[in-house]
């Protein structure tokens, strides 16, 4: 097939590319600097802030494409991310199918992120023939929230003494390590429309996680869940610490507190996540 992969540039999309590609297609990375693209296929411009001329232009003469767009830096993510979406599904219509890439937790009840992730679905799936693959965190170099996880764990992996943490980091998360998202992105071609939860085999909390991660770089790092502070707090200390992006820093912190984990009855057949175990998937994302 001819697919139209957006956000071929970003930390899902870049994988993503080449996986694609093994398995047959033709790859069209849809971006806003084509010139600037260094994957497998043709680059065309592609900007859902953009005029509607190029939009239509972009979406013609391919068979299915990938919603992997996303404005986490930007403060007004929601309203922007949701716009987007709506434009995006216009343009491409009802008839050819999209893969969309959301996050696990609650329809309802979870962070601003969270929800903001599945209102991205609901419009896809509105209007597109859309599947909606839902992960937590995905265990790769490029993944904004592996990368936080990489430096703070390290940081706070030098301390002799226990570290506090937020105490929503006791909440539940299921990552999925980067092969088997993009193994599972490329099989959500042949899925029906709808909505499916893909995660690896081991369900921890966060600050378990952050132990993990501190150990598969050789530290030994002990957590105390007993700070009250919020992500507004713990938000842009980190986002300092790790030098990323305040904002986004702090719309992950806040998604912390909720629990992002499978659904099993939501699996999809065929790849779902749970190959790679996490020791293996942080071991592959530290060294790439
Ligand atoms: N990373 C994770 O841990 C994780 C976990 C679960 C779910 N997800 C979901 O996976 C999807 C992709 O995440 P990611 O981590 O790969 O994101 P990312 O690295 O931040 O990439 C975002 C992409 O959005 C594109 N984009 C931004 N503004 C655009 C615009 N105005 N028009 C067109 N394209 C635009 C960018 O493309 P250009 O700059 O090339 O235009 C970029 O490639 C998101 O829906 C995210 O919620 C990610």
């Amino acid at each position: 097939m001819r697919i139209l992969l957006t956000g071929a540039t970003g930390a899902v999309g870049a994988e993503l590319a080449p996986a694609l590609v093994a398995a047959g297609h033709e790859v069209v990375a849809a971006t806003r600097r084509p010139s600037a693209y260094a994957g497998p296929g043709s680059a065309v411009t592609f900007d859902l802030d953009g005029g509607d001329g190029a939009l239509a232009a972009a979406v013609e003469g391919v068979d299915a494409a990938y919603y992997l767009v996303h404005g986490l830096d930007r403060r007004d993510v929601a309203a922007v991310d949701r716009t987007r979406a709506a434009r995006f599904a216009r343009a491409w219509g009802p008839e050819r199918p999209v893969v969309y890439l959301g996050g696990l937790g609650p329809d309802d009840t979870g962070s601003p992120h969270l929800r903001s992730r599945h209102e991205v679905g609901a419009v896809l799936r509105d209007r597109c023939a859309a599947v909606e693959l839902r992960a937590s965190i995905v265990i790769g170099p490029r993944s904004l929230s592996f990368q936080l996880l990489k430096v703070l764990s390290c940081i706070a992996g030098t301390s002799p003494l226990p570290v506090a943490v937020p105490a929503s980091s006791a909440a539940l998360t299921q990552p999925i390590a980067q092969r088997d998202l993009t193994a599972a992105l490329v099989a959500a071609l042949d899925l029906a429309p709808g909505v499916y939860d893909v995660g690896g085999e081991e369900v921890l909390s966060f600050r378990a996680l952050l132990e993990r991660a501190a150990a598969a770089q050789g530290r030994t790092l002990r957590t105390a869940p007993v700070v009250p502070l919020g992500a507004d707090w713990f938000g842009p200390l980190a986002s300092v610490l790790a030098g990323v992006d305040p904002w986004a820093t702090t719309s992950l912190f806040a998604s912390m507190a909720t629990e992002t984990v499978v659904d099993d009855a939501r699996r999809p057949p065929g790849p779902d996540g749970r190959a790679t175990d996490l020791d293996t998937a942080l071991a592959l994302a530290l060294a790439g």
